[in-house]
């Protein structure tokens, strides 16, 4: 029977580039997928995409001057580097903002609605009355309500841990003004995850055997459970947000949007439909076909969107559900330590490329690693090292490059039909355990397949020494028996490279090439190559040079630190700075705006032929903006313009201030010395 499987990872968010847990979770299914794509007959679909949406992505694109669109397509341009890098075999890759996704959440949303599970509720929220919007726990600050520490997010203290509302807070600020918020009520949409149709169909499915591993069944548990006041258990979900947001209008309510975690799972299937769209297969025919797995990877952190709101979502709008949520934990250095960049304890996957660091090394390291748990996972450099040179290269590897030149100078290539009973016995013991190791691939338990697979080539180098081919070749009359040994190693270490290669497939192509054998499926293992003239040996690969791995560790230089200020922002290169033009303004007019205690509108003669309007947030420090008229100063005239609740700002006016602009106010804005003319470039 054809087995079909439709397989993904996590949609990433479009606002930053992959870290190293972002790679281990796509290496971690991309064993997984490349395992089944060997198996004859099993069809695989492996997609992703990047998760577009939502009020960060929002921000960061307002911030860097770009629409939000353009924002998450540079991210989505830098992703292939990584994904070629390390071998990551996705077919598709989306975006949750793709025309698909628009459809397909829409559509989820009316079945699901039709099935009255969508209410509607009024609630209270902060709202940043300067910038108009409603502010997401992680945008509001505060001090702590229990340790009193400050500038603390509204959802947690990094300090003491303590999980609580942003209302709680003592002194908040909103992140994006710095302005005091206000409780502001407004409609929001919610998915009735507490309905008693939603908690028995959850019941069931988080507990049909083989679907969740016990980890997770047992941290599901506790959230379907009530405390003794009936508090707890599953409750309603929050699925819309009002504008302004970056995400997908709710159909019949107008400024409100899904809430990014609505539409991003669903991206999971609007990415396999996009790509069955520019294969030309059947989207609908597929999805509805009983007999497809569908398998998702996840980090621990997801669990509860991936086995409650998600499971829940598909079957109440008459979709399947998935059949495993594959869970992993996370990545760590050392013995533990959380991956820190500023502490140098980072691994970042483009350093790792870009120092010449083999891919595949990561690859085989981390999956001798991983297991089914949910468990932490460490690298640790000298582990590293002499996992990759003891045993990938001295036990492995080493079984080729031992072979291959007799073979080759003496033979013509050639192996032997019959390699005599004692290799074909070491043969037999290989491929009898052809079908242990799969079953480790199927269950993810990776890093038990590998010391499988590794105490097979220790057999392989016990029967080498105990052969001596070295030797062979200087005794008159043994060439048969050297023809043999050496054969026997070959067609060893072709066994042992089918095993290895859903975790090494660049090395596998080659192993093929020198080989001169057809694209390897697991099945080919169990079939003897006989009598067959292979390739020649090319240097197949090269040990990890520790100095590299010290370099990739090397944490960044650290950042200047003038004494009680700010960082010095990272070095840029002259060709950086060119590109901000700045020029000398006068001041022609400067004003109070009504509705506004930070801006002053500003009339600037930059020396065009015409005026400019900007509003700059210096208020406070020229509460007699007339004052400021006639003076010159500096202008940044290449900004793009931006739109406010106000008007058009069409540039910056250049201005001094302290890092922390509350405890330590004032702001100074610049002027030029005597002599400088409205339109002249500062450089
Ligand atoms: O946690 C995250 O990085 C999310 N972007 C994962 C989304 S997974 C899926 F639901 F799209
Ligand atoms: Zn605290």
């Amino acid at each position: 029977m054809t087995r079909k499987l439709f397989v993904t990872t996590a949609l990433p968010y479009a606002n930053a580039n992959f870290h190293i847990g972002h790679i281990m979770e796509y290496t971690q299914a991309d064993i997984w997928v490349r395992f089944q794509r060997m198996q004859k007959g099993t069809e695989v679909h492996f997609v992703c995409a990047d998760d577009a949406h939502g009020a960060p992505i929002m921000i960061a694109a307002e911030k860097a001057g770009i629409t939000p669109q353009q924002f998450v397509a540079n991210i989505a341009g830098g992703r292939k580097q990584y994904l070629d890098g390390f071998h990551i075999s996705f077919d598709n890759w989306h975006s949750t903002d793709g025309a698909e996704n628009h459809e397909l959440s829409k559509d989820i949303y009316l079945a699901l609605r039709k099935n009255e599970l969508i209410e509607v509720k009024t609630i209270e929220q902060f709202f940043d009355p300067e910038k108009s919007m409603f502010l997401p726990d992680r945008f509001i600050k505060g001090e702590c309500p229990k340790c009193h520490s400050k500038d603390q997010y509204g959802d947690s203290c990094e300090v003491c841990g303590a999980v609580y509302t942003p209302t709680e807070l003592i002194n908040p600020f909103s992140v994006l003004t710095g302005a005091t918020p206000i409780l502001k009520t407004s409609e929001h949409y919610f998915f009735k995850l507490s309905d008693p149709r939603c908690v028995a169909f959850l019941e069931e499915w988080t507990q049909t055997p083989g679907r969740l591993q016990g980890e997770v069944l047992n941290k599901i548990k506790e959230w379907f459970t009530k405390d003794e006041e009936g508090n707890g258990g599953l409750g309603d979900w929050d699925i819309s947000r009002d504008a302004p947001y970056f995400g997908i209008e709710i159909p019949d309510a107008p400024g409100k949007y899904f809430y990014v975690w609505l539409d991003a799972p669903i991206g999971y299937l609007a990415s396999l439909k996009n790509y069955f769209g520019k294969t030309g297969r059947d989207y609908d025919a597929f999805m509805a076909d009983p007999s497809v797995e569908q398998v998702h990877f996840i980090g621990k952190d997801i669990t509860y969107f991936h086995t409650l709101f998600w499971p829940a979502m598909l079957h109440f709008s008459g979709r399947k559900t998935p059949n495993h949520v594959f869970v992993h934990g996370f990545l760590t250095v050392n013995g533990g330590e959380k991956m820190s960049k500023s502490r140098g304890t980072g691994l970042d996957p483009l350093k790792y490329l870009k120092l010449g660091l083999d891919a595949e090394h990561l690859r085989y390291y981390i999956a001798a690693k991983l297991n089914a748990k949910v468990e932490d996972l460490d690298f640790n450099p000298e582990d590293f090292v002499a996992r990759i040179n003891s045993d990938l290269v001295g036990k492995y590897i080493n079984i080729a490059s031992r072979a291959a030149g007799f073979l080759a100078k003496r033979f013509g290539g050639q192996l032997s039909a019959d390699v005599g009973v004692e290799g074909q016995v070491l043969l037999d013991a290989l491929r009898a355990h052809g079908a242990a190791i799969a079953e480790l691939y199927e269950e993810r338990e990776f890093g038990k397949a590998l010391r499988e697979i590794m105490g097979l080539a220790d057999k392989v180098n016990e029967y080498v020494d105990a052969n001596k081919p070295w030797e062979l070749a200087k005794k008159e009359g043994a060439d048969q028996v050297l023809q043999d040994v050496c054969s026997t190693c070959i067609e060893a270490f072709r066994v042992l490279t089918v095993y290895l290669k859903p975790v090494l497939p660049a090395l596998a192509a080659k192993v093929e090439v020198f080989l001169n054998v057809a694209p390897l499926a697991f099945a080919d293992a169990q079939k003897p190559l006989g009598a067959h003239t292979i390739g020649t040996y090319a240097h197949l690969m090269q040990r990890v040079d520790p100095k590299l791995l010290d370099a990739l560790f090397e944490p960044p230089p650290a950042p200047k630190v003038i004494p009680g200020g700010e960082d010095l922002a990272p070095e840029i290169k002259i060709d950086d700075f060119s590109k901000v033009d700045l020029r000398i303004a006068k001041i022609v007019k400067a004003e109070l705006v009504e509705g506004s205690d930070k801006l002053l509108r500003l009339t600037l003669d930059a020396g065009e032929g015409r005026l400019r309007n900007v509003f700059s947030g210096i208020r406070s420090a020229y509460p007699e903006p007339a004052a400021l008229e006639g003076k010159l100063t500096v202008l940044v005239a290449n900004l793009a313009p931006r739109k406010m609740k106000f008007g058009l700002s069409e540039g910056m006016v250049m201005a001094a201030s302290h890092a922390d602009e509350k405890a330590n106010p004032g702001i100074f804005i610049l002027e030029p010395h005597a002599g400088a003319q409205p339109g002249m470039r500062v450089r």
